[in-house]
């Protein structure tokens, strides 16, 4: 593998060994056994045009156990905010010898153009780009789900069967699109649940049923009720109702959460608005997973950045 730009890209073979590389990273990633030296000697830049907790932490965290060098970038405080270009920023990578960059940034498309840019010879990973992809949550994700489903029994192992609903604002989530593919693939079966002016106008080529009743949606049983993040900054006043309005008509309060069906499962790919989207007592309960998923990211990090910088890289 090359970059990891899209989980569009991805068929199911590599998305699989993906998340089995990530089962054998699992104990390094937890600090139960010793870092690896995979990696000595290469350099992993995390380029961030835009903010984050999880998804940069991570990412060090996976460099620095599998024992590479990490360059921490952000665009507050760099040159970007005296114009500098993202040719001339990629060109002084290169020129420090970076051999994986891991990037987020506003625009769609960023990380593509990066790839194939020629500006810089290194391995590129999407960390988030505009409402378009989050390929590295989507994996983390859908390890997430296999490991609560099958537990120790999850390797070689897709998620043919499994139901998902993914609630809220689908329009400005690149973590729906990372996932509604990734899921597809590996043979989930996925309901997008949000207000009608969330929703993006053409789905027609999504292969997902999307409805606008979470009350119908959770009494249908779903092995998965994820919830996403309203978006705030990157919408404006005629997107959302009100929070309110949102929060009864489409929010996980403490009501629908008793009413979830015994076997389903609560995700959240953070930062969460709670008492908005998501209640208290739902994002912290034992069927809540938003905790495993921050931990499960190393591992699934750890197997990206293995499959990119280890060993030479093919084209894909
Ligand atoms: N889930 C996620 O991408 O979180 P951050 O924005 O904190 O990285």
């Amino acid at each position: 593998m090359r970059h990891l730009l899209s989980t569009k890209s991805l068929n199911r073979d590599d998305a699989v060994t993906l998340l089995d590389i990530a089962e054998d990273m699992a104990d390094v990633a937890n600090r139960e056994v010793k870092k690896l030296p995979t990696l000595r000697g290469k350099t992993v830049v995390n380029l961030f045009f835009e903010d984050s907790t999880r998804t940069r932490i991570s990412f060090e965290a996976a460099a620095k156990r599998l024992s590479a060098d990490v360059i921490n970038f952000s665009a507050k405080g760099s040159s970007v905010s005296k114009g500098e270009s993202l040719k001339d920023t990629a060109q002084t990578l290169a020129a420090m010898g970076a051999d994986g960059v891991v990037i987020r940034h506003p625009a769609s498309g960023a990380p593509q153009v990066l790839a194939g840019s020629g500006w810089i010879d290194a391995g590129i990973i999407n960390a988030g780009d505009g409402t378009h992809e989050h390929p590295t949550q989507a994996l983390l994700d859908a390890f997430t789900i296999r490991r609560r489903l099958h537990g120790p029994a999850s390797r070689g192992r897709g998620l043919d069967g499994v139901t998902v609903t993914i609630v809220g604002d689908i329009l400005h989530s690149r973590v729906a699109r990372s996932n509604l593919w990734l899921l597809n693939t590996l043979g989930a079966q996925v309901t997008f649940i949000a207000p009608p002016t969330l929703v993006p106008a053409d789905t027609s080529a999504w292969p997902a049923t999307i409805g606008y009743d979470l009350d119908a949606a959770i009494d249908a049983g779903p092995d998965v009720v994820m919830m996403l993040r309203i978006q705030a900054e990157r919408m404006n006043a005629a997107f959302f109702p009100n929070s309110r309005e949102y929060s009864r008509r489409w929010g996980l309060d403490d009501e629908r959460f008793a009413r979830l069906s015994s076997h389903s499962i609560v995700m959240h790919p953070g930062p969460m608005n709670r008492g908005l989207e998501i209640s208290s007592a739902a994002a912290d309960s034992e069927r809540s997973t938003v905790r495993e998923q921050v931990a499960n990211g190393v591992s699934v990090r750890m197997a990206a950045l293995y499959l990119l910088l280890s060993g030479d890289r093919e084209d894909h």
